[in-house]
């Protein structure tokens, strides 16, 4: 099965690296810094006025050669503002540390960048609204080489792909900008503990990626 960008994500991708603004050649964590200034109170999506503390914004490396993406911020996350600080996160966090791919050397997101009312799934025009608007620009600054979706919200984010995760999980899809891998949520990991194997095979391979070249 070929696995290709989403034609709406490759527009906007193709958009933001080849029109460049006059902000384009600001060093990248100067052109984070300015995102995150801006969009500090967005409200440009239902999440901005569902109960929402804060927006949460990615944080890690402003280089960094890898991005991992999940779903949307839960309660730990909302109050400290911070992605991926609550139980899956430690989990990730841990797991990723044992590899040596600690988040000061990496970037971390999620699709939607508002806690969901109950910790529901981000709906589909929530989160396509925040990946226009954010996460497509922070990975034009950033530019990674690769791109780890955590799951399957934030796989069907970027891929059209009508199998199940688990099969697609651990292939690295090259696109015209950046790789792609897709591995299973942290959240799934801690109802499935078995299954975290599977991941740190997926990122020993998305780590020896990175060594390739
Ligand atoms: N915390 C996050 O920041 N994102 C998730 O997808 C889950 C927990």
């Amino acid at each position: 099965m070929t696995l290709s960008l989403k034609p709406e994500v490759a527009a906007r991708l193709k958009q933001l690296f080849t029109h460049p603004n006059e902000h384009q050649n600001a060093p990248p964590g100067d052109r984070l810094k300015r995102l995150y200034e801006y969009y500090k109170s967005c409200r440009r999506c239902p999440l901005g006025t569902q109960g929402r503390s804060q927006v949460v914004f990615g944080e890690g490396c402003p280089t960094a050669p890898a991005i991992f993406i999940g779903e949307a911020p839960g309660r730990e996350e909302d109050t400290l503002g911070r992605p991926f600080v609550g139980r899956s996160g430690r989990l990730l966090t841990g797991m990723m540390d044992g590899l040596g791919l600690t988040r000061d050397k990496i970037y971390i997101a999620n699709t939607a960048r508002c806690r969901p009312p109950e910790n529901r799934q981000p709906l589909p025009q929530e989160s396509s609204t925040c990946i226009s608007l954010l996460l497509l620009r922070e990975i034009s600054a950033i530019k990674p080489r690769i791109i780890c979706t955590l799951g399957a919200t934030a796989t069907n984010a970027f891929l059209d792909y009508s199998k199940s995760l688990s099969s697609i999980r651990g292939q690295i899809i090259q696109t015209e900008y950046f790789a792609i891998m897709p591995t299973y949520h942290p959240a799934y990991l801690l109802r499935n503990p078995p299954a975290k194997d599977t991941v740190i095979a997926d990122f020993v391979r998305l780590i020896a990626f990175l060594d390739a070249k």
